[in-house]
């Protein structure tokens, strides 16, 4: 199954991306460590995938109990991606926080080149705990970089991006320069992924985005949520491939 028919086919069991349910994977008291398993398990069971839903449950329940600002739904889209990204490409992240967003591509994709760049500068800097998690899970194919992602892109970066997500800060110039800056290196169909989708700025940014490029993008999903920790598509999501 393409990528666009498994991210068009997910489907939820009770709670709706429509319904106004917040329901939050962390005790926020405890500065987010410790996971509220009993909305971790429910969010997991409450998601249906279209194509290895047993596998994807299995391998991505660990990484559900780490500090996340995203959902098992968008992990799993992620993770299927890299799954099936041509092995010459990357999948790069920018903001990474405690590490779900890079981690969800990297595990059981160790022949897949996965690159993470963030530079701590938000939501209590975790680096010494992200560090952990990614020297335990990594591989030879994958990397991290501690910067801004316009110092990245404009030094750093060499090869063809086959999936891509911007989740560093949402602000309208952030996101669109986000993108602009990795565009260069986006492969033919390159996935793009932009969450937080929900908010104004990054929707324009989103948009302006594909109308001011050269290239063509087909809007593969744009799902706007009743809430912002959603258990299904989080704060909002939108998929865009490019084609060609
Ligand atoms: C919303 S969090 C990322 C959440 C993460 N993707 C997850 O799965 O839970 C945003 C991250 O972007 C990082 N960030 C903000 N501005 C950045 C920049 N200019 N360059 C790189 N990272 C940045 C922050 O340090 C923060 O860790």
């Amino acid at each position: 199954m393409k990528i666009e028919d498994f991210v068009q086919r997910i489907r939820f069991k009770s709670i709706q991306p429509g319904n106004p349910v917040e329901l939050p994977v962390f005790e926020e008291t405890t500065n987010y460590k410790i996971p509220n398993l009993h909305n971790v398990k429910l969010e997991i069971s409450n998601t249906t995938l279209p194509e290895r839903d047993g596998h994807l449950k299995q391998i991505l329940y660990e990484l559900c109990l780490i500090p996340r600002m995203s959902t098992f739904a968008i992990g799993s889209i992620i993770n299927q991606a890299v799954y099936l990204m041509q092995k010459e490409h990357a999948y790069v992240n920018v903001g990474v926080w405690h590490g779900f967003t890079l981690l969800s591509g990297m595990v059981n994709n160790s022949n897949k080149i996965c690159i993470g760049i963030d530079n701590f500068s938000e939501f209590y800097a975790p680096q010494a705990q992200f560090l952990t998690r990614f020297n335990q899970y990594k591989s030879s194919c994958h990397f991290f970089y501690e910067l801004g992602y316009e110092e990245y892109f404009k030094k750093i970066h060499q090869g063809l991006i086959g999936v891509y997500m911007y989740d560093g800060s949402h602000s309208y110039e952030n996101q669109l320069r986000g993108l602009q800056l990795a565009e260069p290196f986006f492969s033919n169909n390159c996935l793009i992924i932009v969450d937080d989708a929900n908010w104004a700025e990054p929707r324009q940014a989103t948009f302006d985005f594909i109308n001011n490029s050269s290239y063509e993008y087909q809007i593969v999903l744009d799902k706007q949520t009743a809430s912002t920790m959603n258990p299904t598509f989080w704060n909002g999501l939108i998929i865009l491939q490019r084609e060609g």
